[in-house]
């Protein structure tokens, strides 16, 4: 009889946390871009993507305030910049928490993510950091028992990069400069809490940078390709399961097998630059509602090494960010055009069957560009911050602008425009192959359309 009891209450434990633990996936809502819809529109637009949660960069006061009353689950960020001075000090963390969290309360926040990426920044500035990551998230978990919140979990984002080792993935090893002093430490918070493992998880950087060894349909969740690890005998039919099993077996290494994952971030990119292979809305609708089938299945499939796991899960992102730094990629995320567009329709439930959307356009760029690239003034440049960015560019190299000289052959037409594009075109073909690119802090875009005009040679840079 008491063994009776027991059983039944564990069963109906199970049950009980199945229904309230769903993956219910959500979108990360990043908000660097100048031109994005105010929170109020943009709760809205997560809603119509039927998204269960919602992630955040920063406690923004007007974000959460919107979020009030809806039933997304919310998740906020400790900045990288405030973790040294929180990890020893426990009435700041106490303060942060009365000020981001309990200061709303009609929003769920229901996860405290103490940093974003912080063991992927590598100066020794940063480095000082990584030794107050875990003392700051006990310090976190404790300002919330202070203040007498139970249902919110803690954790940090990760990259991939924190691996030294991901393949196979039963090789999955933490890098040896945080193993130890890092992981180790915050595997057993993470334990002690029966919090997750948040991490950032891009099959697309990983097929990109190898697209002549791995398929594009095992990076798309396609099919027809499977990976078996000689190391596991594990069958793998998909790049996500593989590069999440890796870090599973790094876990079990350093002897957590049992940390549930946190897919914290993951997606693909609608477009990039012209020499950017397979980033398309045809490729990102495919990624993403794949993803979401799977990820919604039922039964749950988790992975080979995690079977039957669920697997919560942030898409990046919520809106194309014009702000952000680095390859064209890095400003094509989104589920949404800056204007409230769908840049594909899709619903994060999982319900709408991926066969039942209507047509894609076809990628044209699944190929590795080959030709030549110009580097030109962006159509929404700013004209002020033009003339700063010639003077950059016509610095750097050796002659760069001889050709926009008064006696050049560029001088006419004698426009700031065209003598941008010419000098933003000659920097890009002279450093491109010391790192330069085209971008100008989004003053410059790659065309594969020929500027030049008469006498007047744009230089070029040739792919491959
Ligand atoms: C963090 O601590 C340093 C020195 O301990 C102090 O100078 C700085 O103002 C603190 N920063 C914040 C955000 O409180
Ligand atoms: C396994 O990982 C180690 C580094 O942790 C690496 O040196 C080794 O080459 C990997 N093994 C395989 C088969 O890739
Ligand atoms: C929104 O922006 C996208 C991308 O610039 C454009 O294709 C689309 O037509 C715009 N939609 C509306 C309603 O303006
Ligand atoms: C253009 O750049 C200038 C200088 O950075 C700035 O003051 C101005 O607000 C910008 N204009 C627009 C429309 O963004």
């Amino acid at each position: 009889m008491k063994l009776f009891n027991v059983c039944l209450f564990s069963l109906l434990l199970s049950i009980s946390s199945a229904a309230t633990f769903s993956p219910k996936v959500g979108v990360n809502y990043g908000t660097l871009g100048n031109n994005l819809p105010k929170p109020t529109k943009s709760v809205e637009l997560i809603k119509s993507l039927k998204a269960g949660r919602v992630k955040l960069y920063s406690p923004d006061p007007e974000i959460l305030t919107a979020l009030g009353g809806t039933n997304l689950q919310v998740s906020i960020m400790v900045p990288n910049e405030i973790i040294s001075n929180i990890s020893t000090n426990q009435k700041m963390a106490n303060d942060w928490i009365k000020t981001n969290l309990v200061a709303y309360p009609h929003t769920l926040i229901r996860y405290v993510l103490v940093g974003n990426e912080i063991l992927s920044f590598m100066t020794e500035a940063d480095k000082k950091i990584w030794h107050g990551l875990v003392p700051a998230m006990r310090k976190i978990q404790y300002a919330l028992k202070v203040n007498g919140i139970r249902k919110v979990k803690v954790g940090t984002t990760l990259a991939m990069d924190v691996l030294e080792s991901s393949f196979p993935p039963s090789n999955g090893t933490f890098r040896s400069d945080i193993a130890d002093t890092v992981m180790k430490p915050m595997l057993q918070f993470l334990s002690n809490t029966k919090s997750f493992l948040f991490i950032d998880c891009y099959p697309y950087f990983a097929w990109s940078q190898s697209y002549k060894t791995i398929s594009l349909d095992y990076a798309l969740f396609n099919g027809g390709v499977t990976y078996k690890d000689p190391g596991s005998g594990l069958t793998y039919t998909n790049l996500l399961d593989q590069m999440l099993d890796s870090v599973h077996f790094a876990m079990k290494k350093l002897g957590y097998p049992d940390i549930r994952i946190w897919i914290a971030e993951t997606g693909w990119p609608n477009g990039g630059d012209i020499d950017q292979i397979g980033a398309n809305v045809y490729n990102a609708a495919t990624y993403n509602r794949n993803l979401v089938q799977k990820l919604n299945a039922k039964p749950l499939v988790g992975t080979p090494a995690m079977p039957g796991v669920v697997l919560p899960t942030f898409i990046f992102a919520l809106f194309n960010e014009n702000q952000k730094g680095g390859p064209g990629t890095e400003r094509h995320w989104g589920q949404f055009y800056p204007n409230g567009s769908t840049v594909y329709p899709i619903d994060l439930t999982g319900k709408t069957l991926v066969s039942s959307y209507p047509p894609l356009p076809k990628p044209d760029n699944n190929e590795p560009y080959k030709g030549k690239i110009w580097c030109v003034v962006a159509s929404d440049a700013n004209m002020t911050q033009l003339a700063d960015a010639v003077t950059y560019a016509c610095g750097q190299g050796k002659g760069t602008c001889a050709a926009i000289q008064p006696k050049g052959n560029c001088y006419n037409p004698n426009s700031l425009v065209s003598h941008a594009s010419y000098a933003f075109s000659s920097y890009f073909s002279q450093m491109k192959s010391q790192g330069g690119t085209c971008y100008f802090n989004g003053l410059a875009v790659q065309t594969a359309k020929d500027p030049s005009s008469g006498k007047c040679k744009y230089p070029s840079v040739t792919l491959p």
